[in-house]
């Protein structure tokens, strides 16, 4: 391919991009059944020579941008996944075409130096100690996992248990007290990590979903005691300072899964909910939710650097590097640099930007919650502290028809979920191009009643 013919190839690429952008308020959040029907046509076999780049595009976009779930668009009330800020986007455009290896200061100086800023941005706008590292990885399970990595190695090592060279046999056993409704993602990073589900204590959470810190199970200096700053689906958060008072009472590691609600600290009206989580050992949040950055964008939050440094460390002999580079603190030694997108993002909203934005989301949410409780059978079951709204319906339509049913009208989209055992929906609101008015869309398009035409 010519250089000509390579500048004609992004050129496309963007274009075609920002259609799609345009079209993402309008489109339908889902595709019917004819356009994922479609999809079919990927079925090929391997080509065995060249297909022109502008045919592969093409055929990307006319048959991918239809079959896309318009989760960036503003409709979209599914998963706490947030939207892209254009930004973010932006800047994730130069990262793709500098192609940089991510790894260290050697080899992507602009990667380490943003990634750094961005470092220190993140540790002052959530508020936690300046001191701690972060690593810039792809997801919260696999933060969550490098943290839980740390932590339980740093126990073992206040203890003079050499985890790197012993490995666990005969090690003391670190146990793990989770809330019982802790998200499936610490779960999963636990079990890879080898800490078997019978060995892991549930602490009971009351009716709303916090921690209730009367009946926490025992904690001593061989535990890590994780902790939830926002449900994912009732949006509560644990009780965090009698909690942590407790486990640093007893030696214990602290880590805070706060994969989207640790951003209620970076605004005035929601931080009280995060008040005594700085306490902590340890913190996850992702960009990718909140934040509104593409895919990946997560951070592992260590008070102690230099202990997930060691644990994390990834130093060869053609590749030593600082010891808080990023491969010594994320689970990848080539990797994509996610903080620069992060560092645009609080570059260009500033901290009263993304405080308004989280805000916003929390006033929405309300919103949704008073237009669509009580109508149309719809019960709303948690309290709406954050940007989640939990229901159930209470009518002849289940939770799940009810969903279909809306789901099929092309104009929004959410999911179903179960609470304390019973069937329920969720609606998430953390997209930055929600406005008010698509609320007041969503909220008449769920308060209309079945068979009525829309
Ligand atoms: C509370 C909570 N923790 C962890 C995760 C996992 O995050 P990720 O999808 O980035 O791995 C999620 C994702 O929904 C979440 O809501």
């Amino acid at each position: 391919m010519s250089s000509l013919d390579e500048h004609d190839l992004m050129i496309e690429a963007d274009v075609r991009a920002s259609d799609y952008l345009r079209s993402v308020s309008t489109r339908n959040v889902y595709p019917d059944q004819s356009q994922i029907a479609a999809l079919s046509e990927f079925d090929e076999a391997l080509p065995e020579y060249p297909t022109d780049p502008f045919d592969m595009l093409r055929k990307l976009d006319m048959l991918g941008s239809p079959a896309t779930s318009v989760s960036t668009g503003p409709n979209y009330l599914g998963f706490v996944i947030g939207g892209l800020l254009p930004a973010a986007a932006a800047a994730d455009r130069m990262v793709s075409v500098w192609d940089q290896c991510a790894s260290s200061h050697a080899n992507s100086p602009i990667a380490a130096k943003l990634e750094s800023v961005a470092k220190d941005w993140v540790l002052d706008i959530l508020d936690l100690p300046r001191g701690a590292a972060i690593g810039f990885g792809t997801s919260a399970t696999a933060c969550g996992l490098s943290c839980f990595a740390a932590a339980r190695r740093e126990l073992l090592a206040r203890q003079n248990w050499d985890l790197d060279n012993d490995g666990l046999v005969g090690a003391p056993e670190i146990k793990v007290v989770l809330p019982d409704i802790a998200h499936i993602t610490i779960f999963k990073a636990l079990r890879i990590l080898g800490f078997g589900r019978r060995h892991i204590r549930l602490a009971k959470t009351d009716k709303r979903g916090r921690i209730d810190s009367d009946t926490l199970p025992p904690l001593d200096r061989n535990t890590i005691l994780c902790l939830q700053a926002g449900e994912v689906n009732s949006g509560e958060f644990d009780p965090f300072i009698p909690l942590i008072g407790k486990a640093q009472k007893a030696g214990a590691w602290v880590h805070v899964d706060g994969a989207f609600g640790l951003w209620a600290r970076a605004t005035q009206t929601h931080r009280h909910l995060t008040e005594g989580l700085e306490q902590a050992d340890s913190w996850t949040t992702d960009g990718h939710k909140w934040l509104n950055t593409p895919y990946d964008s997560a951070m592992a939050i260590v008070k102690d650097g230099d202990a997930f440094a060691r644990a994390l460390n990834a130093d060869a002999v053609y590749a030593t590097a600082e010891p808080h580079a990023q491969k010594n603190l994320t689970l990848e030694f080539s990797r994509r640099a996610r903080g620069i997108p992060i560092w645009a993002v609080l570059k260009t909203l500033g901290r009263q930007g993304v405080s308004d934005m989280v805000e916003r989301h929390c006033r929405q949410a309300k919103m949704l919650a008073k237009g669509i409780d009580g109508k149309n059978g719809i019960q709303v079951i948690n309290n709406v502290v954050l940007n989640q709204v939990l229901c159930t319906t209470n009518g002849d339509e289940t939770p799940a028809d009810f969903t279909a049913r809306m789901n099929a009208t092309g104009k929004v989209w959410f999911g179903t979920s179960v609470w304390r055992g019973k069937p329920a929906f969720r609606l998430s609101v953390s997209n930055w191009r929600t406005t008010d008015s698509d609320i007041e869309r969503a909220i008449s398009i769920l308060t209309q009643k079945r068979f009525s035409r829309l």
